[in-house]
């Protein structure tokens, strides 16, 4: 049945000269079918470049609008329109004007798990892939940074910069605590513990390396290490196992598992395809300088 589904997904996939972009956190039989997988700075990079009509975006809402952002000549799918990211939903755009204007002339630095009007009035995204380079990119000594408090002290640990941070973070991270992380270090002494920055200060102060999602495929497929604990998603685990067959990989909690990503089904994708629903549009008042702000961001230049 599943292997049908899948036919059905890349036959259409062909015929409608579309494709299939999926996050790391998505589920393991999503990610098997999908032409990329990747981080939030590798998809918005695929779906500016693709010369591709169609972009099915397995993801969030945030990014399939970064998509239809970045790529306003194609049409973007989110077979799941319900697929939310409720760190991104801790900020609207006119409270994050009033608090710009708390902080005169500091620019914002907003990550991209921001809603499309978010990134309109924001002077530069990053991802947490790029977040410390993009924060040094700027002259500024003062950064107002929105909407994950958690990236933004880890960028801060390293930075001679004052931060404004915005109170917003991510439930599927938050639910990490530092104790699990303690007890499975003591059970697993030989381990590395490695962590995404959206986990907070507390456990990322336990980490033997911090980074974004495909940070971490790179980090364990080069590390001479075996064993490895990982604080993110449990969606991570799936390529992370496949691409290293002699490596061990534990999830740091059980806990770390977001509903929104684990939404999308073969099934969603299928409908999606067949019915050319549901769009993501982003407004052109609105599309235009969050455009500006993802831009800028792409502009900085790799290490
Ligand atoms: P990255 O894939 O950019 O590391 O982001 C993680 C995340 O939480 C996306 O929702
Ligand atoms: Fe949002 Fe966190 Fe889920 Fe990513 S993992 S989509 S940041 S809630």
């Amino acid at each position: 049945m599943q292997e049908t589904v899948k036919q059905q997904i890349k036959d259409l996939l062909k015929e409608r000269n579309g494709i299939l972009l999926a996050h790391n956190y998505m589920r393991d039989e999503v990610q098997e079918i999908a032409d990329i997988t990747g981080d939030s700075l590798a998809l918005s990079q695929e779906a500016a470049r693709t010369d591709k009509e169609l972009i099915v975006f397995c993801g969030v809402h945030f990014m399939a609008e970064s998509a239809a952002i970045l790529a306003p000549d194609k049409t973007v799918l989110l077979p799941r329109l319900d697929a939310g990211c409720p760190m991104a939903d801790m900020v609207t755009a006119e409270e994050l004007l009033k608090f710009k204007a708390r902080h005169p002339g500091a620019p914002v630095v907003t990550y991209v798990n921001s809603s499309a009007d978010v990134k309109a009035v924001s002077d530069i995204c990053c991802t947490s892939a790029n977040a410390v380079r993009v924060v040094e990119s700027l002259q500024d000594e003062e950064i107002i940074f929105a909407p994950d408090r958690n990236l933004g002290q880890y960028i801060a640990r390293t930075s001679a910069k004052k931060f404004h941070f915005w109170d917003g973070y991510c439930p599927t991270h938050e639910r990490l605590k530092a104790e699990n992380v303690l007890k499975l270090k003591e059970d697993n002494p030989d381990a590395l513990f490695v962590c995404h920055p959206e986990c907070n200060p507390a456990v990322v102060a336990l980490a033997d390396h911090v980074c974004s999602t495909t940070g971490m495929y790179d980090y364990c497929r080069k590390s001479p290490a075996t064993r490895f604990i990982i604080g993110t998603e449990a969606g991570i685990l799936y390529r992370l196992r496949q691409e290293n067959p002699g490596k061990e990989f534990i999830i740091a909690s059980p806990a770390l598992i977001c509903p929104n990503m684990k939404l999308t089904s073969l099934e969603d994708i299928l409908a999606a395809l067949q019915t050319l629903q549901p769009v993501v549009t982003v407004p052109e008042e609105v599309r235009i300088p969050a455009k500006r702000a993802l831009d800028r961001m792409l502009a900085v230049p790799r290490d």
